[in-house]
């Protein structure tokens, strides 16, 4: 017999149609505890016919903070269950429209990174949420299994992911995922980048033994209605390259290819579930590094798409990278650009850890994008853009300089990408807050988190 557990997801202090026979009981664990069911709380009753948890999904008032209330809670009830060695839990209280994202969430809670083969010891706990049915829970399954992919990606150590293997990884989990008929994947090697022109991302890779390349993906389903193209930026490591980073700065920067991991994520469910519109992917590999053929501060670069920069700091190297991408992505025609970066630290200052930067001059992109991230409990908020940013970037003896002054960075990043983006819909996510996690908080596991990667799909999955 499996070690069965009964939880109860609770949104205030009244308890709404709970079973009888915990009903007495659950009451007064709400007064002892002085429950108010809001996300954080959990309590393991002991008491009673057979051991039950109550756990809080109250979120702040808007829609996205309710959703995210819901997947701390299934961390929480993971955590708790699994501390506990029970085997089963049996979930109520879920609201119908939350199902999914509860489902995803409690596969996501058994995520855990090990280097190499090494066995995930986490244990795998069944659920079964009273309100859910098989094909919720079958989708769930596989957004959590993809994402679960991506933060292996980004909590790989920058030894086992130089561009090549990074390639190397896309391409067989592609085939093991059996979409290699679905997906079609090319590389454009340190060669064809200088064919290309594409000098942003060569500069960039320039300081570094592992040679940069660009990782294409392109899914396009039969009768495709729109076309999306999505950039991410993939640093497998930023170590700022000449202007060198902090100690603390630099120890997480294994994560500043979170953009590539989010977008080619995104562009595998895509395939996965046969969504109507065609996705393409671009991700900049590169290492920013301080090797002796290092780009160097005052260096001049001409990009892809002919504007010239100069390099007043070798540390805002994603912008460059991303510069190549757009235009790329531009030459595509597509309905809508969408891009992931860890851009800038200025944008958590700003937001904080939690919430992603979300730039957009478009209206109609920028609410499909927000509506998305409602869905996926992902927090994100609109952050200003225009001249008074532009006015920073102006070069002295070129088109752009490649940083501003220190107020506004993030915008100031937005605004540079901008000028790479001719007439499409564009819209730049900030992830460098989210996208990695130091340390655990209370309902959040540390390290990769899969930011993104929820919104993009529901975002794919409803632009026209
Ligand atoms: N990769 C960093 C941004 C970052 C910071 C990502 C913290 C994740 C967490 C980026 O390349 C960078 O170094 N940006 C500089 C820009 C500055 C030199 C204008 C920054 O934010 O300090
Ligand atoms: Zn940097
Ligand atoms: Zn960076």
């Amino acid at each position: 017999m499996k070690k069965n557990i009964t939880a109860w997801l609770i949104d205030g202090p009244e308890l709404k149609n709970v079973p009888k026979e915990y009903k007495a009981i659950w009451a007064k664990s709400v007064e002892e505890y002085k429950l108010k069911g809001r996300a954080g709380e959990i309590v393991l009753v002991l008491d009673g016919i057979s051991p039950s948890i109550l756990v809080g999904i109250g979120g702040d008032n808007n829609e996205c903070d309710k959703m995210r209330a819901m997947k701390e809670a299934a961390q929480l009830l993971y955590e708790t269950a699994s501390k506990h060695k029970f085997e089963r839990i049996e979930i109520g209280g879920a609201p119908k429209t939350a199902c999914g994202l509860l489902e995803e969430a409690l596969f996501d809670a058994e995520y855990k990174f090990k280097v190499g083969n090494k066995e995930n010891n986490k244990t795998k706990i069944e659920f079964k949420i009273i309100n859910s049915n098989a094909s919720i829970k079958k989708r769930a399954k596989e957004i959590s299994s993809v994402k679960s992919f991506a933060r292996t990606l980004v909590d790989m150590p920058p030894s086992h992911k130089s561009p090549n293997k990074f390639a190397a990884v896309i391409r067989s989990e592609i085939k093991k995922r059996k979409l290699d008929r679905k997906i079609k994947m090319t590389i454009w090697d340190k060669n064809k980048l200088e064919k290309e022109k594409c000098n942003g991302i060569l500069a960039v890779g320039k300081g570094s033994a592992n040679p940069p390349m660009i990782l294409r993906l392109d899914y396009v389903p039969r009768g495709a209605k729109g076309k999306i193209v999505l950039v991410g930026k993939g640093l497998i490591f930023d170590s700022g390259g000449l202007n060198l980073k902090t100690y603390e700065g630099m120890k997480t920067m294994k994560c500043d290819m979170a953009g590539a991991a989010t977008v080619i994520g995104a562009g595998i469910l895509a395939a996965y579930f046969g969504v109507k519109n065609s996705v393409t992917v671009f991700a900049g590999l590169a290492e920013n590094m301080p090797g002796n053929a290092a780009f160097k501060p005052g260096d001049v670069i001409e990009t892809r798409a002919g504007k010239t920069v100069e390099v007043l700091n070798t540390d805002a190297e994603g912008r460059l990278v991303l510069a190549d991408l757009l235009n790329l992505a531009e030459a595509e025609k597509p309905n809508a650009i969408i891009d992931a970066a860890t851009l800038t630290g200025a944008c958590v200052v700003a937001l904080g850890e939690e919430y992603a930067g979300l730039f957009s001059k478009d209206a109609k992109l920028s609410e499909s994008i927000i509506r998305a991230a409602e869905q996926s409990g992902e927090a994100i908020w609109r952050m200003p853009m225009g001249r008074d940013f532009k006015e920073k970037l102006k070069g002295d003896i070129s088109d752009l300089k490649n940083i501003g002054n220190r107020y506004g960075g993030a915008s100031t990043a937005a605004e540079f990408l901008d000028e790479f983006i001719d007439r499409t819909p564009w819209a730049h996510l900030d992830i460098a807050g989210p996208a990695f996690r130091e340390g655990k908080g209370k309902g959040r596991p540390n390290g990769a988190t899969g930011f993104g990667i929820g919104m993009l799909l529901r975002f794919i999955e409803e632009w026209q």
